[in-house]
C-alpha cells in the first residue's frame, strides 16, 4: 500500500497521539514499571475538631486525650507484568518534641527524645515497633504481588492521638501530694505515603503530610480532683498540610528504635542536676 502525503500525515498525526497517550504496546513499548503507573487516586487528612479532654477520675494521675490526626489515600496500581511484590502504607516519624509537666516551684518533668534533643537526628519513627518501618500492619498497609491482570484499587488510612497519663505528685517523690501545676506539649510529625519493592527495597514517595498537635492545660494542685485542669489555647488544632512536593524519609525514621522505645522521662528540677526517671526502652 502506497500512503498519499496527507494520509502519512494522518497516520503521523495519529502515532503522535498514541504516545502522548503514554505507549503503542505491540510495537515498541515495555509494559509500565510500578514506578510508572501507581497512581494516588485521593488524599485526606485532618485533625478532628473536638478538643482534647481531660480525665480526672484518678487520684495519682491525670489523663487526657487530643483529637486525632488521621490519613487516608485512595491508591490505584494498574496490572503488574512483573513477579514483583510491592507494599504501599503509612510511615510516621516525630521531628519535634517538647512535653513539659510543671510542679509549681520544684521544677518540671518532661518526656525526651535525647537524639532528637540533641539534634543528632532529624526524625524518629513512629512505627508500631513491629513492622518496621510502617506505622503499622491493619489499615496502613496494602501488599500487591505481581503479576495481576487486573487494576488493583485500595484504601490506606492510619490515625494517632496521644492518651497519656501525668502524675499528679512530683515523680521523683513518693507522696502523692498534688503539684501539678501545668502541662504543655507541642510535636511535629511527618506522615509519608510509600511503596517499597519487597525484594530490592526500592522506595517510593508518593506524598507527605506535616502536621503539629499543641496542647496547653493550666491546674490549680489545690482545688478539689475533678475541679483543677483547665485547657487553654489552642483548643483548634491547625489543620496538618499535604506538602507540594516529596520530602525524602530520613533514614531513622525507617528503623529502630521508635519514639515510644527511645522516650525518657526526665525530673528537672529547678535548681540542681536533671535526673532519669525513666529510661529508654532499647
Ligand atoms: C476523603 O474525604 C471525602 C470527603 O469527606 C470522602 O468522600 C472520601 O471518601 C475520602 N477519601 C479517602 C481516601 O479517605
Ligand atoms: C501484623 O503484625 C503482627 C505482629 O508482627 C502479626 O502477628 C500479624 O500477622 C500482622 N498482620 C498482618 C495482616 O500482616
Ligand atoms: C511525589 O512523587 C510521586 C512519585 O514519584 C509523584 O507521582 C507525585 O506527583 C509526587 N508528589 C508531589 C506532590 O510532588
Amino acid at each position: 500500500m502506497r500512503l498519499s502525503p496527507s494520509d502519512a500525515w494522518a497516520f503521523f498525526r495519529i502515532l503522535l497521539i498514541f504516545n502522548a497517550m503514554g505507549c503503542i504496546h505491540s510495537i515498541r513499548c515495555k509494559p509500565r514499571s510500578f514506578r510508572e503507573s501507581i497512581i494516588v487516586l485521593e488524599v485526606n487528612s485532618s485533625i478532628d475538631s473536638n478538643p482534647t479532654s481531660i480525665d480526672e477520675s484518678s487520684n495519682v494521675v491525670l489523663r487526657y486525650r487530643t483529637p486525632h490526626f488521621r490519613a487516608s489515600a485512595r491508591v490505584l496500581v494498574p496490572p503488574v507484568a512483573a513477579k514483583e511484590v510491592w507494599t504501599v502504607g503509612w510511615i510516621q516519624a516525630c521531628n519535634h518534641m517538647e512535653f513539659y509537666n510543671k510542679y509549681g516551684d520544684n521544677g518540671m518533668s518532661s518526656w525526651e527524645l535525647p537524639d532528637l534533643r540533641d539534634c543528632k537526628t532529624q526524625a524518629i519513627s513512629d512505627s508500631d515497633g513491629v513492622n518496621y518501618p510502617w506505622y503499622g500492619n491493619t489499615t496502613e498497609t496494602c501488599t500487591v504481588a505481581g503479576p495481576t491482570k487486573r487494576d488493583t484499587r485500595f484504601t490506606v488510612s492510619m490515625n494517632d492521638n496521644f492518651y497519656p497519663s501525668v502524675t499528679w505528685g512530683v515523680p521523683v517523690c513518693n507522696s502523692n501530694e498534688p503539684q501539678l501545676s501545668s502541662i504543655r506539649r507541642d510535636q511535629s510529625f511527618t506522615t509519608w505515603l510509600v511503596a517499597i519493592n519487597r525484594a530490592t527495597a526500592e522506595t517510593l514517595v508518593l506524598q507527605t503530610v506535616r502536621w503539629r498537635m499543641r496542647l496547653h492545660i493550666q491546674i490549680d494542685p489545690d482545688k478539689p480532683l475533678g475541679q483543677r485542669a483547665r485547657l487553654l489555647e489552642p483548643v483548634t488544632q491547625e489543620q496538618p498540610q499535604i506538602l507540594g512536593r516529596n520530602e525524602t524519609i530520613p533514614p531513622n525514621a525507617m528503623v529502630k528504635p521508635n519514639a515510644n522505645d527511645a522516650q525518657v522521662l526526665m525530673w528537672r528540677p529547678k535548681s540542681g542536676d536533671p535526673v532519669v526517671v525513666i529510661p529508654p526502652k532499647y
